[in-house]
């Protein structure tokens, strides 16, 4: 029986050593330790999520990894992705605890409706769908459904050829999943059951056409709740306030937006990628692909050769939900599909999808800014996220 404890007593021994996860396109998930002095280390390595890792969601609460492989990368070309749930403990091996075929394409889940029994959505980009599943405390998982789409197509002919499903996020009523789709210029949202947990269809947002909305990240302050949502096709970050005018009803209206270059031109090639608001609810880091906007120092000291980077963008975020662009700051190297920001806010670990490399940046609480990296290390494969475990204590006899 897994015991929090043990993870305690692990890391006080350790000198206070950080966990964190490694998705790859080479079918690795990669264990890391960050520990004193910002040495990052590899820990452990498992290949019990497929052959193409695309999205880790952790559950620190209930040691409970859940990794979506996105299933394009199978040997025999196989139409079909999985959803495995992996239990974490001390020593960083991954333990299998179930593996379940599902729709092509899963790129990000959510769980929800807490407690033994939880839900878990999942946004498939490549299935066009959104399916959702009773994960259960023995780690097994049941498919309930799924809603599947064929359209509409955006206005972009080459991106939006379908809907693509590309993020499953909770609101923070805990009531609602918000699921941006890239191909359809939607933020398609749903309700569910209370009990079932099935999800019903809610309501459907249109965004500027041809923008791409990727995902999405929320923020409560004074009672007043706002939504992020980060656009890879039209390169913008929009705000919204969000309301509840009565049970079981979301409303949203736009209050501004941004390019993720803070009003500089766009380059070409640019295509957004994750949005995450800092625990402070001060400020939205958002990451740019494919922008090449800054040359950083060489990560082989022996090599004075400066090395290309995308970047990350930081926004000031207002009571009223407008914000105001801060920097723009070296991701650490190329293609930042995901980053993830730590409890305590002063670190930032950016998953680097073409330098096959994880590199974390210290950032500055106070000011809000991001600051070098502090440490790096490569990681095999295409780098797809990277996630903290910040374990909390587990609830007695779980
Ligand atoms: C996992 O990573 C190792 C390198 O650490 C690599 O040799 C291997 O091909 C990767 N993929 C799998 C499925 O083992
Ligand atoms: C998706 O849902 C449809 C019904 O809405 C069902 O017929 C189909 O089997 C489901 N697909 C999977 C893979 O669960
Ligand atoms: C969307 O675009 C694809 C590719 O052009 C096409 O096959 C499909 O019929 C379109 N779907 C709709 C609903 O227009
Ligand atoms: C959202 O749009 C889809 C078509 O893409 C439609 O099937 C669904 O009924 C709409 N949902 C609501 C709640 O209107
Ligand atoms: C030095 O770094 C550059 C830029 O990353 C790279 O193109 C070059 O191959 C490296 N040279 C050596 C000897 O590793």
């Amino acid at each position: 029986m897994f015991s929090n404890s043990l993870i305690v007593a692990a890391l006080a021994a350790t000198g206070s050593a950080t966990r964190l996860y490694v998705s790859s396109y080479d079918g690795n998930i990669t264990s890391l330790d960050l520990g004193a002095g910002n040495s990052l280390s590899i820990t452990s390595k498992s290949t019990d999520c497929g052959y193409s890792p695309s999205w880790l969601t952790m559950d620190s609460m209930n040691g409970i990894l859940y990794c979506m492989d996105e299933g394009n990368a199978s040997p025999a070309n196989s139409p079909l992705g999985s959803v495995n749930v992996l239990k974490t403990d001390e020593t960083g091996i991954l333990k299998s605890m179930g593996k379940t075929d599902t729709i092509v394409g899963p790129v990000s889940a959510a769980t929800y409706g807490g407690g033994y029994v939880r839900g878990l959505a999942v946004a498939h980009y490549g299935g066009h769908s959104v399916s959702w599943w009773m994960a259960n405390s023995d780690g097994s998982l049941a498919p309930r459904g799924n809603f599947t789409y064929s359209g509409p197509n955006g206005t972009n002919v080459e991106r939006q050829t379908a809907p693509f499903e590309h993020q499953a996020v909770l609101d923070p009523t805990a009531k609602f999943i918000i699921v941006p789709d890239l191909g359809s210029d939607l933020v398609r949202v749903f309700s569910f059951d209370e009990n079932s947990l099935d999800l019903k269809e809610n309501m459907n947002m249109t965004v500027p056409a041809g923008s791409g909305p990727r995902h999405a990240a929320f923020r409560k302050v004074n009672d007043k709740t706002f939504m992020y949502l980060v656009a890879e096709l039209a390169n913008t970050v929009t705000s919204y306030e969000v309301t509840y005018p009565s049970a079981g009803k979301i409303a949203f209206s736009k209050i501004t937006s941004m390019n993720t270059f803070g009003g500089k031109q766009i380059p070409k090639t640019a295509g957004a990628g994750e949005i995450a608001v800092t625990p402070d609810l001060r400020f939205l880091i958002v990451s740019n692909r494919n922008d090449a906007s800054f040359m950083i120092e060489n990560y082989d000291p022996k090599n004075s050769t400066l090395e290309a980077s995308d970047s990350l963008a930081t926004y000031e975020l207002k009571d009223d939900g407008s914000f105001s662009f801060l920097q723009l700051s070296p991701a650490g190297g190329l293609m930042p599909r995901h980053f993830s920001i730590n409890q305590a806010g002063d670190r930032i670990a950016v998953g680097l999808q073409k330098s096959s490399r994880v590199v974390i940046l210290e950032r500055d609480v106070s000011t809000g800014k991001l600051g070098v990296a502090a440490a790096d290390v490569p990681v095999s494969g295409e780098v797809t996220c990277v996630v903290w475990d910040e374990s909390v204590p587990l609830p007695a006899g779980y």
